[in-house]
């Protein structure tokens, strides 16, 4: 189990998925089980579907998150967001750098860092995703990957600046694959991102930050990633869009230890 330090979050990534009526249906179910969540609750949804899960969020301790944002706050950006775009429309989180950006669409760190800047200064909760894909697992570069997208992701801003920070540390190789990473190597890499915090900010920085888990995250296997002492919630895509496995994700339980 985590720190008490840090509050559990459960977070679902609908990414380029659902109607409005969907996600305004799946968001009430969310909403409706929040109060029996075994921690914080969230929902990051295509920007379409933002106001509409805003209004039905409204009153709930369900925090709303958009997928992305553009770091100019206004202008001749055609098809872009801003987080002030976002915060107007009902956003408190933002996920950044997630992978599939990263390979689709060429996001390097020095973009994830400048989002984030963008993000801190409208009040977003940002959740800056890391991990390693599996040709970078294979030949031994896990660490080198993970330290370097710590370090360009999160340069250039003072501890205080990242208070409310979220890091999600994901896999490639098991995001969408249904290979989840065991609990023993998502604890290895939550030790390891811990560490990189520490080194840049101090033990009191590191230890307050929250490290998700996300890949293939189910109804079947968050208890026991959860039981991970660095493991501090969930990114979870595919299981976040099956209504009764996301409310089982969000009331996951604590094991005993043996
Ligand atoms: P899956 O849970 O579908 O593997 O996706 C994980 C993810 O990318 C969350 O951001």
């Amino acid at each position: 189990m985590s720190s008490p330090l840090r509050r559990p979050l459960l977070a679902g990534n609908w990414k380029m998925n659902l109607t409005l009526a969907q996600s305004v249906d799946l968001a009430r179910a969310v909403k409706d089980a929040a109060a029996s969540a075994s921690g914080e609750v969230a929902v990051c949804v295509p920007f379409t579907a933002i106001a509409a899960v805003a209004e039905v969020l409204r009153g709930s301790p369900v925090k709303l998150g958009a997928q992305d944002l553009y770091w100019e706050a206004s202008g001749a950006y055609t098809g872009e967001i801003s987080a002030g775009m976002l915060t107007d429309a009902g956003c408190q989180m933002a996920i950044l750098g997630h992978s599939e950006r990263r390979k689709l669409f060429s996001e390097s760190d020095e973009w994830v860092n400048k989002k984030l800047g963008a993000a801190l200064k409208a009040g977003l909760t940002p959740i800056v995703c890391i991990g390693e894909t599996l040709e970078e697992r294979e030949t031994q570069k896990t660490w080198r990957v993970l330290e370097t997208q710590i370090a360009g992701g999160l340069k250039g801003f003072a501890p205080a600046d990242l208070s409310k920070l979220v890091v999600a540390y994901e896999p490639v190789w098991a995001i969408g694959t249904g290979k989840t990473a065991t609990p023993a190597q998502a604890q290895e890499a939550h030790l390891f991102v811990r560490a990189q915090l520490a080194k840049l900010h101090g033990e009191g920085f590191a230890s307050s930050v929250r490290v998700l888990y996300g890949g293939s995250v189910t109804a079947e296997n968050v208890d026991s990633l959860m039981a991970q002492a660095d493991v501090d919630g969930a990114l979870v895509g595919g299981a976040s869009l099956k209504k009764d496995a996301f409310l089982r994700i969000m009331g996951f339980r604590e094991l005993k230890a043996a």
